[in-house]
Parts: C-alpha cells; sequence; structure tokens
C-alpha cells in the first residue's frame, strides 16, 4: 500500500528536509504552501512529491490538501509545520498580529489536524508538530510566539489521548535555532550571525533541518510504535542550560 504524509509549510526548511528523509523510505510526501514557484521547486527536489496550494488558516484549503493526499494513497502522516516567527515586545504588539500569530501557528495546526483525522482512521496513522523551545521556556521578545507555541504544545497532548484509542499517535518537536529560510530572515531582521547563535547552545552551533526531519521521520514510523503524547526537544541541549 503506498502511504502519504500530508506536510504543512513542505516547501521549506524543516518540512522540506522531512519530505527528502521520508521520500526516501518510499514514502509519498505531499507538500504544502502558499508559492506555487517554491512548490514546484520542492516537487522536483523530492521524488514522488506532489505539490498543492494550501494556507493553513483556510478550511477548505486544509480539506482540497487531504482529499489531494488521499488521492495517492493511504494518508499515514502528517506533519504540522507551517509557521511564522517575529520577535517583539508585548507592548509593541497589535491585535492583529495577536491574532495572525494563533491563526497560523495554532488554529492553522488544529484545522488542518481535524481536516486530516478521518482520513488517516483506519491506519496507523501518526501526527508530529513542529514547536520550539519558546513553548518549553521563556525567551525574550518572544511572548507571543512562545504563546502560541505554549498551545500547540498543549493542543497535541490532549489530541494524542483523543486519538489514542483508534491508534493514531500525536508528538510535538521542540526545535532550537534550526538553519532554514526562517532563521536567514532573523538575522536579517535582527542582526547576528550563525556562530553567535551557535555560541548560546552547549553543542556550540545551531541545528540542521534534517536534524529536526530525522526525528519527525521517526516519530511518523513504526519504529515509535510505543510513543505518543511526546514532547521531544531537539535542540543541542539549550533548554538544559
Ligand atoms: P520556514 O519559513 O522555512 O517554513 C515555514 C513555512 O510555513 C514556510 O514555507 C511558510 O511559507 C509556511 N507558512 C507560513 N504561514 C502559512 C500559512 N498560513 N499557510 C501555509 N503555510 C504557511 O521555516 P522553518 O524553520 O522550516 O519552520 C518550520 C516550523 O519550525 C515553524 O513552525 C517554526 O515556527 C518552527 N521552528 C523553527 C525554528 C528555526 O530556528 N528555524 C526554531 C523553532 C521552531
Amino acid at each position: 500500500m503506498i502511504q502519504t504524509v500530508l506536510i504543512s509549510g513542505g516547501t521549506s526548511g524543516i518540512g522540506l528536509a522531512t519530505a527528502k528523509i521520508l521520500a526516501k523510505e518510499g514514502i509519498r510526501p505531499v507538500l504544502l504552501g502558499r508559492n506555487e514557484e517554491r512548490g514546484k521547486s520542492a516537487e522536483e527536489a523530492v521524488p514522488g512529491s506532489m505539490y498543492v496550494p494550501c494556507d493553513v488558516t483556510v478550511t477548505e484549503d486544509c480539506q482540497r490538501a487531504v482529499k489531494a493526499a488521499s488521492s495517492l494513497g493511504k494518508l499515514t502522516g502528517l506533519v504540522l509545520s507551517a509557521g511564522i516567527y517575529e520577535e517583539k515586545l508585548l507592548e509593541n504588539t497589535t491585535d492583529d498580529e495577536i491574532e495572525k500569530y494563533f491563526a497560523v501557528n495554532v488554529f492553522g495546526a488544529m484545522k488542518l489536524a481535524r481536516e486530516s483525522i478521518p482520513a488517516m482512521r483506519g491506519g496507523a496513522g501518526s501526527i508530529a508538530a513542529v514547536a520550539s523551545d519558546a513553548a518549553l521556556q521563556g525567551n525574550v521578545q518572544c511572548s507571543l510566539y512562545g504563546a502560541t507555541k505554549g498551545a500547540l504544545v498543549s493542543f497535541i497532548r490532549s489530541l494524542a489521548l483523543e486519538l489514542a484509542v483508534e491508534g493514531i499517535r500525536a508528538n510535538v518537536v521542540c526545535p532550537g535555532d534550526i538553519d532554514t529560510p526562517l532563521l536567514d530572515k532573523q538575522l536579517k531582521d535582527y542582526g547576528g550571525s550563525r556562530k553567535e547563535m551557535g555560541d548560546w547552545y552547549p553543542l556550540m552551533r545551531i541545528g540542521r533541518p534534517e536534524e529536526v526531519g530525522e526525528l519527525i521521520a521517526f516519530l511518523l514510523s513504526p519504529k515509535a510504535s510505543f510513543i505518543t503524547g511526546a514532547v521531544i526537544p531537539v535542540d543541542g541541549g539549550l533548554t538544559d542550560w
């Protein structure tokens, strides 16, 4: 049976790295994104993949994505990697920004998961959400972002219990700084270098997207068959200081 995995944020960064790993295992990744050009180039980079336009804040887009994935094979996995990041003091944050961050990082994940569950039913499905070290510890100028990622962790832990009776697992990974387009933007907006960032880490460097992708691929696989509701840091020891 062909297995398909839906990946929000699948056309770049952690989502794309995960897709490449899954493709090597014979799984068909369905790459969700909002930019046609980036989607097509991701599709070319990942053998057997399919790009589907999807804004995770739009329910109809999520429904269309699940339908497209199911047309390729049984939906056995869901990766919730779409997300936005900005550093800002709360007092400088507008109502629109508060709503937008929750709309993408939390409600978008909830909508896509909700629409995916019926298609995953009847198989040993697995969901992996990408939160952040900011869900596990306080970070300066991250009150809004950290709140969205903390909510994502709480969401997945309860969802894991809701789905356990059906044999569907749900887990969260919490990356530290990872070298992706999101980090490129962070460095451009706020300055600093990868080396300076890495110096904060016990392992003395930031992470690579495939280091998160390998963990996600493991969580989606039968090798992780007894793991659900787990919140797993992948942060070079950052949250252990
Ligand atoms: P990325 O920017 O390469 O990937 C995020 C993707 O989400 C982008 O392709 C973006 O277009 C997409 N996206 C944003 N809003 C969307 C929407 N409304 N609908 C559909 N897609 C949307 O960045 P990266 O690093 O791969 O981020 C993946 C996840 O990892 C994010 O949730 C991020 O918060 C989280 N994360 C990243 C860290 C890092 O240092 N790169 C650290 C901790 C967490």
